[in-house]
Order: C-alpha cells, then structure tokens, then sequence
C-alpha cells in the first residue's frame, strides 16, 4: 500500500484575507503528515503529526487561535480513531492545553475510557506530562475580534463558519492510510465563537467529526457542529462506501444531504481503505490538500485543484 495523508483547515464562508495563511499551513501539516508515514511511522502516528502544526498556528481554529465563547474563553475539542481495531480517543472543554490531539492520543493509548472533558481531561493530561499553559495564551487577537463581532452582530455560528472579516478560520483534520493499510483519522478545534460555555460540538463525538475503519475507510469532519452531530456525519459517509460508493461520491452525498436536510453548511475529507480520495464542502470555501505521486494537490473554492511538486523548497 502507498502510504497517503489528506488534510483540512476548516469548512466556511472564509474571506479573501485568509486564503493565504490556510493554503501555506495546509501544506505544513500535509507535509508533517507524509515524512511522518514516509518514515515508517503509523496513520495514527501520521494524522497527529499533521494536526499538530495547524494546532499552533493562528489561522486554524485549534489549539492557538481557537475562536472564544461567551465568556471569552477558549474550550477546546478533538478526536482521534484507529481504524485497526476502532479504538478512540477524545476530549473536550480543554482550556489549558496547546496540543488537544495529543491529549487524545494518549486517552486512546492510556486510557479506558473513550472521552474524557474539562476536569478530568485536564487531571489526565498532567499524569501523563503534558505541559499546562495559561489560558490566556491559546487566545488570539483575531479570536477576540471574532467574539467582538458576534456579540455586535448576533449571527450565531458565523465565526466558525466566517463571514466577518476576522472570523474566517475552521476545524481541523486529517485521514491517513499507511503502507500497511491501516486507517486513522483525527480533528481539532475551538468549535464556534460565540457558544455557550460547556457547549460540545460534533469534533468530540465519534461518528459525528471522526471516523475509521480499516476495512471500509476514514473521514474527518468541519463545518456547522450542530447540524455534523445530528447527521453522523463521518459515519454517514462510511455507511455510503460500506453501501458501494466512492470515496468522492460518498462524501459529497452525505454533505451535500446534511446539508439539504438541516439548511447548515459542512464540509469533509475521505480516504478509502484503498487511498482513494474524497473531498466536498458545501459552504463557500474549506482548505484541503494530500500527497500523491510526489505531488502536493490542494485547493479553497469550489472546483478548485492546485498543484505542486512535494519536492519544491
Ligand atoms: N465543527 C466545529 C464545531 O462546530 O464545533
């Protein structure tokens, strides 16, 4: 099998401001992803090693950056599933943390239980050494501005989504499939600005942000967590390709059918067992990009296929 990592920065009405930064820090973590695989190391190695810089850079909301709620905090979620075995890991409502995917990692790792929030996600990540940092510094001048510009406008659910100038960032994810076949998915975020405090969105919830199964596949999910969460939509895509369909094909179905069903929009990414690829949003804009054939493919509008050689720098 030819080892293969596909990415996400996020599904929603993006402005032209963030293009840019999105479409530099999806080859980052693309990259991240691929040396990680091309290196021996495992797809849930691989998909961590993809979240991670998306995590610390500002243009995604996820660990840095992450949008604010009500009380102007950042509360973060992840996910992260194997595909071997169906093991997962995630949490939920951590505000003292830079990496969430990591924490989730080791709750798949260390942990009994699948999903672990607020106290006692953060009681689990000081056992296993993961360093605390002030909460103030996860927050971002764009994450303020985004609550500021909700708090005046009152559109709920915009930020994550983004019509405002400075709201523009989403949810991050990732789907790998390594040279031994095995699938592992994992998705990151702040959820959306403005949300109550204890709000839970669909990036937590198997099935909803996060789904992988080596026998049929892997998706990762961004956009209107309320409307994910209702659909399945991860599972929803992986019940399509169990059915027959493509990857393609199965991840537009299921989007574009939350979509007509709950009038919010969403995007995804697949992979199949096989390493076919799978991308669709139904909002305005969502950065994406995979390694093929030595080459990094990766787009933000509608239609849209950019490519570059993976050897270029
Ligand atoms: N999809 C991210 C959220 O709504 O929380």
């Amino acid at each position: 099998m030819k080892p293969i990592v596909i990415v996400h920065g996020g599904a929603g009405d993006i402005p032209d401001s963030r293009v840019k930064g999105k479409l530099d820090g999806m080859k980052v973590a693309v990259r991240a992803g691929y040396e990680c695989l091309m290196n021996g190391g495992s797809a849930l190695d691989a998909v961590e090693a993809a979240v991670v810089p998306m995590e610390k850079d500002e243009n995604f909301n996820a660990g840095y950056g992450s949008v604010l709620n009500l009380r102007g905090e950042v509360e973060m979620e992840a996910s992260i599933m194997r595909g071997s075995d169906l093991n997962v890991g995630a949490v939920t409502l951590v505000k003292e943390f830079l990496h969430p995917i990591s924490i989730a990692h080791k709750v798949l790792i260390k942990s009994p239980h699948s999903l672990l929030g607020g106290e006692g996600a953060k009681l689990f990540a000081l056992k296993e050494g993961f360093p605390p940092v002030p909460p103030e510094s996860l927050i971002s001048e764009h994450a303020k501005q985004a609550l500021k510009n909700f708090l005046e406008h009152g559109d709920f659910g915009r930020t994550e989504i983004g019509s405002s100038d400075e709201g523009g960032v989403g949810t991050v994810g990732a789907v790998a499939v390594d040279a031994n076949g095995h699938v592992a998915v994992a998705t990151s975020t702040g959820g959306m600005s403005g949300k109550a405090v204890g709000r839970i969105g669909d990036t937590p919830q198997i099935g909803s942000g996060t789904y992988a199964d080596d026998n049929i596949g892997g998706v990762s999910t961004t956009g209107h967590g309320e409307s994910i969460l209702k659909y399945c939509l991860a599972h929803s895509i992986i019940k399509l390709m169990e059915g027959g369909l493509d990857a393609n094909t199965a991840t537009t179905k299921a989007v574009n059918g939350m979509t007509a069903r709950l009038n919010n929009t969403a995007g995804a990414i697949t992979l199949s067992k096989d390493g076919e690829v799978g991308v669709h949003f139904s909002s305005k804009r969502m950065s994406w990009a995979y390694v093929k054939d030595n080459k990094i493919f990766y787009g933000i509008e509608q239609g849209e296929t950019l490519e570059e050689d993976y050897n270029k720098n």
